[in-house]
């Protein structure tokens, strides 16, 4: 469904770990950084489509779990390295559960936040992917 995990290049050293996102390294430009914390381990976030965004998602710290649904088919991601993203095209209904204690979910997106490109209802979602 094309959504797929990207490795972020990172240097290593004894002094610890660096990852940097740049260039052609996701398939979109960065038009806004957002991030979940504090989020209790029993919360659901997402639960929504886009109809512009497209997304990459990051565990900079803990881990959590993305269910992404493209109309036809559930995949979920388990996410748990700083540099591993998982990017999210348009089009797919995601919902990130299991979030560990101290997980912090980074969200780089193509858009700035407008509230008319997000189909929130499931059924909605589901009926744009049949026409
Ligand atoms: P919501 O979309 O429910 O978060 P998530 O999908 O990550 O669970 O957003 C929560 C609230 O924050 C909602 O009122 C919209 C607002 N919001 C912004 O104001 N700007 C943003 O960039 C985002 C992502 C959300």
């Amino acid at each position: 469904m094309d959504v797929k995990l990207i490795h972020i290049p990172k240097v290593h050293d004894v002094r610890g770990s660096l990852a940097v996102i740049e260039g052609d390294c996701i398939p979109f430009k960065i038009a806004r950084v957002y991030y979940l914390f504090d989020v209790p381990s029993d919360a659901y976030r997402g639960g929504h489509a886009h109809k512009e965004q497209q997304s990459l998602i990051l565990a900079l710290s803990g881990s959590f779990e993305v269910v992404v649904n493209n109309g036809s088919k559930n995949e979920r991601y388990l996410l748990n390295k700083p540099n591993i993203g998982l990017y999210i095209p348009t089009g797919v209904w995601r919902e990130i559960e299991n979030f560990s204690s101290g997980a912090v979910c980074l969200v780089l997106a193509s858009t700035k936040y407008d509230e008319n490109e997000y189909i929130r209802d499931y059924d909605t979602f589901l009926s744009s992917k049949q026409s």
